[in-house]
């Protein structure tokens, strides 16, 4: 994985490989369906009928849980994995989606494992995104349970995402996995559910559960590799033993379908990321999720505040957009601010933190460009204290390490600023030139604990990853809540980051970048309904 991570950097001098050409005609299928599997239609539920998006955080007072039924099941694929729009320039016409996925391409599936419930068979589902229905992959006997449970797993389709950015690309498909799991607990929070991680499966196990290792139902080379599952729970229900008894009941269940062929070609093949898949699939079980709820950090959070957060969570998550230009005049409040940076904390009660296998290894460095009251220049925002003497440790000595102090600043926080100036021009530098990231108010590096929990274990390189995804897609919703816009930025320079930090080791790497700002929004783009 370290090797991987290091042969996919990009440099000032030249970026990590990849295809030279791109030929957009070429482009693999972003829509995978099972063809012969039998179809169920799910209904579409309106976007005003979610609960605001300011209750979802509440600590204290969790949504009613909605009993599930199609509809149910329906609003959570729909609001979390669902079609946003269709869009249209000219004679080009492409679709996006509640989840942002990197170069928009979607590499990540989902299954759905469902009992008990009266309108559907007992088994195992794809969703099939582009027409919202679920295609029937495996149907078993199962007389175990009367009352109705989902599972939801997600699947990556690497070469999906290589077609475009080469060996990179795996790195982006777990940040696009992290950001399907936040939209999902997310989703399942306005719904009354928790998205607790499963994590007593091998990888193998899991692989067999979603019908990944079926080979004969593939295309040679098309095959997708499992990356997790969810249980959505409502309570102390522990389902460990359900899961041993999936293994057996898909091992004897009936199976349809056959997956569509994504791209007749495959001339793109780069051995370096089945090599890393292969590193990273050696998962065994692990404890669930360690998150700081023992040292009673972070302290619950304050309810959302911003007008447009009284809106239904259903049609922020519909209406998040990924900006591609931002008016530099764009500025942030201090408390909108605090408030954003809040809400990634890893609050054990709150979504999407108990969806995630580490909720807790990743901080922000931010280049600060507009909040009001607040020196422009790099600033640090920990979001694990017990990291915090061991990053003083690692960075440059000379940095100010300033706590940020404000009548405003929530006192839990440990933000510092790092060092006074115009960042604006090395954000864009560092994110590969890219505009989005001077031009906004604020950008991000996410810098990930990275050699120990690797050294341990070489999936907590997805981990890690999935972690950095999911405050990405808080970051998006976040800003989109208070009138502005983020994008996430997979392309970014690795190793100049890490010396502006002064870090010269392992230990600590970057591995997201992020920025949000004022959305110039391109009115030349034709918006359609997506179903
Ligand atoms: C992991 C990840 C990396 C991304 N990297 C970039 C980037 O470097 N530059 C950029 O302009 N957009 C980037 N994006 C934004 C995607 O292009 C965007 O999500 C996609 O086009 C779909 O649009 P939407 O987010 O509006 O649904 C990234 C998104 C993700 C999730």
């Amino acid at each position: 994985m370290i090797d991987y991570h290091i042969a996919t950097k990009h440099h000032f001098d030249h970026y990590a490989k990849g295809p030279e050409t791109i030929d957009w005609d070429s482009q693999p299928n972003p829509f995978r369906r099972f063809e012969g599997a039998p179809v169920v239609e799910l209904p579409l539920i309106d976007t005003d009928d979610g609960i605001p998006y300011s209750t979802m955080y509440d600590e204290k007072q969790s949504p009613a849980s909605h009993p599930w039924n199609l509809s149910t099941l329906s609003a959570l694929l729909l609001y979390a994995m669902g079609l946003a729009a269709w869009k249209q320039y000219g004679s080009s016409r492409w679709s996006l989606r509640c989840n942002p996925s990197s170069g928009n391409l979607h590499p990540t599936e989902t299954y759905v494992l469902v009992q008990g419930f009266t309108a559907l068979t007992d088994g195992l589902y794809h969703y099939e995104v582009e027409h919202h229905q679920l295609e029937l992959r495996c149907e078993f006997q199962n007389n175990l349970q009367d009352s109705p449970h989902v599972w939801i797993g997600f699947s990556s389709i690497d070469w999906r995402e290589a077609w475009k950015y080469g060996e990179r690309a795996y790195r982006y498909c777990q940040l696009d996995v992290g950001h399907a799991q936040a939209a999902l607990a997310l989703c399942a929070r306005t719904l009354g559910y928790t998205a607790k991680m499963v994590s007593t499966l091998t990888q193998a196990e899991l692989q067999s559960i979603l019908g990944l290792d079926r080979s004969q139902d593939f295309f040679t080379n098309e095959q997708e590799s499992a990356d997790l599952l969810l249980y959505l729970s409502h309570d102390q229900t522990n389902t460990d033993s359900q899961i041993t008894d999936f293994i057996q009941l898909t091992q004897k269940g009936v199976w349809h379908g056959h997956a569509n062929r994504l791209d007749p070609r495959h001339f793109y093949r780069w051995p370096i990321i089945d090599s890393v898949s292969k590193a990273a699939n050696k998962r065994q079980p692990t404890p669930p999720t360690k998150l700081l709820s023992h040292h009673s950090y972070p302290p619950p959070a304050p309810a959302a505040a911003h007008a447009l957060s009284q809106q239904s969570a259903w049609r922020l998550f519909r209406q998040r957009r990924s900006a591609q230009s931002f008016d530099p005049r764009g500025r942030l409040t201090q408390p909108d601010l605090y408030r954003l940076l809040d809400r990634i904390l890893p609050r054990p009660s709150v979504p999407p933190w108990s969806s995630l296998a580490t909720a807790h290894s990743v901080h922000l460095i931010l280049y600060l460009h507009a909040v009001d009251g607040l020196t422009p220049g790099v600033y640090l925002f920990i979001r694990n204290p017990e990291h915090l003497d061991a990053l003083k440790a690692a960075m440059k000595s000379d940095f100010a390490w300033e706590p940020v102090t404000s009548p405003d600043i929530p006192t839990h926080f440990l933000f510092f600023r790092l060092l006074t100036a115009n960042a604006r021009r090395a954000a864009k530098q560092l994110s590969c030139h890219q505009d989005i990231a001077s031009d906004g108010i604020v950008a991000f590096s996410m810098l990930a604990e990275f050699l120990n929990p690797i050294q341990a274990a070489a999936w907590h390189y997805n981990d890690i990853h999935q972690e950095a995804g999911a405050i990405g897609q808080m970051l998006y919703l976040e800003a989109e809540a208070i009138g502005l816009r983020g994008t996430g930025i997979g392309c970014f320079f690795d190793d100049p980051v890490h010396q502006l930090l002064g870090l010269s080791t392992l230990d600590w790497q970057c591995v997201y970048h992020f920025t949000v700002g004022l959305p110039i929004v391109d009115t030349r783009l034709i918006t359609l309904p997506p179903y």
